[in-house]
């Protein structure tokens, strides 16, 4: 199934009914969703990134999930570049209709050919966090929806990556961003940021080890405040919720989440009612932690296609969940929204983060709307948000 005309004329609607729904509400808890650009050619060829990720996704037995503008060429065959302005707002239309709020893109440095870089922190990030990780443009998804006509639809954030985040010139280039109107903030004005794969050797180049790095993030806070912005609502993502609430009070931050809940499942594929379960107990967990929380909401768990074809960043297994029907994924997100509401001192920030929109060959049920599955999800979630509490 294809976008339609049809499928237009609803998103039109939508957009000026989900406008008209903000501004009388008082208290909506927000919904983003992770962005993964790794759907890109680089003058004409793929990167270091959308290599593996086309490679994963050209059997036949794949293409239901590869995002609606890929092209199948024959069996095993396609051709995938998301890196237009058309492309890019449909995607927002798309997004906007669903009812997300803003997109978390996930931010990550720009190699050179072969991997070069001038920055001992994306050299890090390449060598250790995430083995030949180098995508060349990996914010073209960020600077078409800068430069998109509908941007004013949807706000955005990012998800910050490994150490780089501590350089000051990688603090300017966010802080220029976060001035930009459509920047998300919570409780009132706060601008709000995700940190994701910051672990002990990030934390060492940061600022010589966790107290150090506390250290660097206070300064980047000042340097926000000092540019005329509130101080940043800071979410330290890691799915381990007692090391993730120790380490984000040792940095200062504000909150603790996940980057989705990945893993579990089976080989044969468990049903999606387990991957419910299975977050909702994570979900008490972590209210009951004694940490803010930022509840996070896997749509779904399938790497099958870089299990058949290994990606070198991370080894992942055929164990999977099925893809939940349209009534389990408007559950499974009511939940979350009811726990945001109803504990509120916890979930201050009245957010809740959803992976993901475009992680095609790790999420069975990714939202972007795909060859095989159209607009199935986002049409599922447009029937129920926005949700005031
Ligand atoms: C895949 O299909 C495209 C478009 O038809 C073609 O240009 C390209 O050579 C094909 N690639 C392979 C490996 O066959
Ligand atoms: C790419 O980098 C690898 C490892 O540093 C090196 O061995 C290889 O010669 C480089 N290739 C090119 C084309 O520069
Ligand atoms: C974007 O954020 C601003 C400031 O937080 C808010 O006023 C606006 O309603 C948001 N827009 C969307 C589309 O969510
Ligand atoms: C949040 O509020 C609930 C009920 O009002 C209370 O039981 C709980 O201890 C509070 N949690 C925190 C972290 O303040
Ligand atoms: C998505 O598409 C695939 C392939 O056509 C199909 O098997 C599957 O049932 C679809 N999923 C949903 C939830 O409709």
């Amino acid at each position: 199934m294809l976008p339609s005309t049809n499928t237009i004329c609803i998103l039109i609607f939508s957009i000026s009914f989900v406008a008209n729904g903000k501004s009388n509400d008082i208290n909506r808890p927000t919904v983003g969703i992770i962005r993964w650009d790794a759907w890109n050619l680089v003058h004409g060829q793929y990167d270091e990134i959308s290599f593996y990720s086309h490679r994963a996704m050209s059997p036949e037995h794949f293409h239901y999930r590869l995002p609606f503008f890929a092209k199948v060429n024959s069996d095993t065959n396609v051709t995938i570049n998301g890196d237009t302005q058309e492309i890019m707002d449909k995607e927002i239309l798309y997004a906007s209709y669903a009812g997300f709020d803003y997109w978390a893109f996930d931010t990550y440095c720009a190699f050179g050919p072969n991997c070069t870089t001038n920055s001992p922190y994306c050299a890090q990030y390449y060598q250790q966090t995430s083995t030949r990780y180098c995508p060349q443009n990996p914010a073209y998804g960020l600077y078409r929806y800068l430069s998109s006509r509908y941007i004013a639809l949807i706000n955005f954030t990012f998800v910050l990556l490994g150490s780089s985040p501590c350089g000051d010139e990688f603090q300017e280039y966010y802080i220029e961003l976060m001035m930009h109107r459509q920047f998300q903030t919570v409780l009132g004005g706060r601008p709000l940021l995700y940190l994701f794969q910051f672990d002990d050797q990030e934390a060492q180049l940061c600022g010589g080890g966790w107290e150090g790095s506390r250290r660097v993030f206070d300064s980047f806070r000042q340097k926000v405040i000092n540019r005329g912005l509130q101080n940043p609502y800071l979410v330290l993502m890691d799915g381990d919720i007692q090391r993730c609430k120790i380490r984000a009070a040792t940095i200062g931050f504000d909150a603790i989440s996940s980057y989705g809940l990945g893993g579990g499942g089976t080989v044969q594929g468990s049903p999606f009612s387990d991957e419910v379960q299975r977050s909702v107990q994570w979900w008490n967990a972590a209210l009951q932690s004694g940490a803010k929380v930022v509840i996070p909401l896997s749509t779904g768990w399938d790497p099958r296609p870089r299990y058949e074809h290994p990606v070198p960043w991370v080894d992942q297994g055929p164990e999977h969940f099925l893809q939940p029907t349209a009534k389990e994924l408007q559950d499974f997100l009511k939940t979350s929204l009811e726990l945001t509401c109803t504990n509120q001192n916890v979930t201050e920030a009245q957010t809740v983060i959803v992976y993901a929109w475009n992680e095609n060959s790790e999420n069975g049920a990714a939202l972007i709307p795909s060859i095989g599955n159209g607009t199935y999800y986002i049409s599922a979630l447009s029937d129920m948000l926005p949700m005031t509490c």
